[in-house]
């Protein structure tokens, strides 16, 4: 079965009514504002189940179930999150696109595309059959592949063809075959100038490329000619179909393999490509044409968080490479490299030497970005103090790009130890790093940002039940108001705003990841946790998400805290107002005093659970060195307590 678009499952949860559905299996009564039943989950007598059709949620108390229309069917019918959204479909005559007639303009854009994949089908066949089937073809392409070591089944393989060196071959044919030209000329194989068509691609060898599903987006082109003011390569423009950034050259070949070894070499063009996977090492891709961009990289972490960079000995391919490595750090990904020899490529090394030669080379060579920076940036001024804490500043900036804290600490102890630098003094130049890079990224000042060491996320320990449950409330509180009111603007009073320039308006959601200092692990709930990190993730592309992107997704642990919170509201506000003095009702019109108000609860929690764990090792036997560091922390974070709870005017 095929996936069923984003816009169908909107129209899906728009349509839908969690009343009406749910009325098909349990019998609902009026009780206020909404509906109430026996639960479908138990055996229960009287009634605890609640349906809200002006939040399109539902909540079983005693079960404690509840979501949308969605999750109920999935809880309730055992169905899977597509069986789910297929039966409402279906309940409400919502085709879904395999079956249904599309409008007008998605035809068009359909035809549009279709077309141009056609045209581009169409063009790779003739390339093909011209280095097979003709003299020119044979003559200069084939033998040119054959010549460059090139496999026969390899280069059917990769489909690889040839552009006789005529005008208008290839466009001729096409406009016989009733191709339009509008549509030549948007795949940028035909370039019409004063009236005449000509073709782009002439007397070069083809290398087609492919989309994930083999289909193909666009080529490049190889001239055989050895005269210099010829480009070497001529590569198609961009199109509907051929997004030069979003493709990497052979993932269509390779996908399989990179899933299958967890690992994906990425070099620089089709030659390497081709060359390495003639080797046997097929799980190569490459970013031809464009220098490496965060959508590749994205595209590679469907399959695998390991990318091994393959570079030319050269100066460029090593500058080239830093900037590849922090690209890949910053998504997320491990990182590492191999240098070929002095002016070596991937594609002339693989072929001087053997398979077996080539894997032993790339195993042996392989290294941590770490080392490769060291050893490219201290090649002769190892002895160089200011060298030395350059390249140290250097590898830390890299590491600072990293998003999950505890990759990061494990990077800074391995630079700890290669270099002999101490640790706290790496972590300080890191925590200034990442601050800068947030502040950047939000183009805001942190306003209460303070060290809290990771420790404080560990599991949970029996001893302080009651501290983690309060961890737990303020994670909580601060979810549901990241929810509620991310996209809603705060400002910050007068009094408070440090600059003319900060008084300018953030939004709650920046206001709160910011100050959470986008840590991934700062959240022990795990829903929590994940809540925050796609919000986040969507701020950094300056996006918000409402509260019904959450209710739509797959992920029904999240839908149904996002519906209970809901639901909840006026119950956590009694709660809140007892135990923290939050009020719910009037957060809205207070917002800046609730953001801050939560994130320094949430502060004060995590203080509070630290200073707990703190108390706990100093019990326990401890050298000097360590005690001492143990007892100023506790200083400190006791320091940030008094002004936290001053805050919150308590003394
Ligand atoms: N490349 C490109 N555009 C260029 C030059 C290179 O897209 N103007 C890419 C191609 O994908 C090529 C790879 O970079 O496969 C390697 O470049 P290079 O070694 O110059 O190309 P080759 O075809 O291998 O040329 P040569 O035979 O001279 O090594
Ligand atoms: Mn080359």
């Amino acid at each position: 079965m095929s996936r069923i678009p984003p816009h169908i499952i909107d129209e899906i949860m728009q349509t839908a009514r969690v009343e009406e559905v749910i009325g098909e299996f349990v019998q609902l009564k009026r009780s206020g504002s909404n509906l109430k039943g026996l639960s479908p989950f138990t055996d229960e007598k009287t009634p605890s189940f609640v349906v809200s059709p002006a939040k399109q949620i539902f909540k079983c108390f005693s079960t404690g179930k509840g979501g949308t229309v969605v999750t109920f069917l999935m809880e309730k019918e055992h169905y899977s999150y597509p069986e789910a959204l297929r039966w409402l479909a279906d309940k409400y005559n919502i085709p879904i696109p395999e079956d249904r007639p599309a409008t007008k303009e998605e035809l068009e854009a359909i035809s549009e595309k279709e077309s141009l994949f056609i045209i581009n089908d169409f063009a790779n066949k003739h390339f093909v059959n011209n280095l097979h089937n003709t003299d020119e073809g044979k003559k200069i392409g084939l033998s040119y592949f054959l010549e460059r070591g090139f496999r026969p089944e390899i280069i059917e393989k990769f489909q690889l063809g040839y552009s006789i060196n005529k005008g208008d071959d290839f466009t001729a044919l096409a406009q016989e075959k009733a191709y339009k030209k509008e549509y030549l000329e948007k795949v940028g194989l035909t370039k019409t100038k004063d009236e005449r068509s000509f073709d782009f691609f002439r007397g070069r060898v083809m290398f087609p490329i492919h989309s994930i599903s083999g289909r193909v987006l666009g080529f490049g082109g190889r001239t055989l000619f050895t005269d210099k003011k010829v480009a070497k390569y001529f590569n198609s423009p961009e199109s509907l179909i051929y997004n030069k950034s979003e493709i990497l050259y052979g993932l269509y070949y390779s996908k399989g393999d990179i899933i299958k070894y967890d690992r994906c070499f990425l070099c620089e063009g089709y030659t390497d490509v081709i060359s390495m996977y003639q080797a046997g090492i097929q799980n190569v891709v490459s970013s031809s044409g464009t220098s490496l961009t965060k959508e590749q990289i994205r595209l590679v972490k469907r399959y695998t968080k390991n990318i091994t960079i393959l570079y030319d000995g050269d100066a460029a391919g090593i500058k080239a490479s830093f900037r590849g490595i922090d690209l890949i750090l910053q998504e997320g990904l491990n990182v590492q490299v191999v240098l070929f020899p002095e002016g070596e490529d991937p594609d002339s090394f693989s072929k001087a030497v053997s398979s077996s030669e080539l894997e032993k080379y790339i195993n042996e060579q392989t290294q941590d970005f770490i080392s490769f920076k060291a050893g490219i940036l201290l090649e002769d001024g190892n002895e160089d103090p200011l060298k030395r804490s350059e390249l140290i500043k250097d590898i830390v900036h890299s590491v600072s790009l990293i998003p999950d804290s505890i990759t990061r600490n494990v990077y800074i102890q391995s630079i700890s130890k290669q270099f002999s630098i101490n640790e706290q003094i790496l972590n300080s130049e890191l925590i200034r790093l990442r601050k800068g890079l947030l502040s950047k990224k939000f183009n805001t000042k942190e306003f209460y940002d303070i060290p809290i060491k990771r420790e404080d996320v560990k599991p949970i320990e029996k001893e302080s039940k009651e501290l983690n449950q309060r961890l737990e409330d303020v994670e909580r509180d601060l979810i549901r108001i990241l929810i509620l009111y991310g996209k809603m603007e705060v400002t910050p009073p007068k009094h408070i705003a440090v600059s003319n320039e900060e008084q300018k308006d953030i939004s709650a959601a920046e206001y709160i990841i910011h100050n959470l200092l986008e840590d991934e692990h700062t959240f022990i709930n795990p829903i929590y946790a994940r809540i925050h990190n796609t919000i986040a993730e969507a701020l950094g592309d300056n996006s918000f998400l409402l509260p019904s992107h959450f209710l739509k997704l797959e992920d029904q642990e999240v839908v149904k805290f996002v519906s209970s919170i809901d639901l909840d509201t006026h119950e956590i506000s009694k709660n809140w107002r007892d135990k923290y003095g939050i009020h719910t009702n009037t957060e809205k019109d207070k917002l800046y005093d609730a953001v801050t108000k939560a994130v320094i609860n949430f502060k004060l929690a995590k203080i509070e659970h630290r200073l707990s764990q703190i108390f706990e090792a100093k019990q326990k036997d401890q050298d000097h060195e360590s005690l001492m560091a143990l007892l100023s922390e506790e200083k400190e974070l006791l320091g940030y307590r008094l002004t936290f709870n001053r805050m919150l005017g308590r003394d």
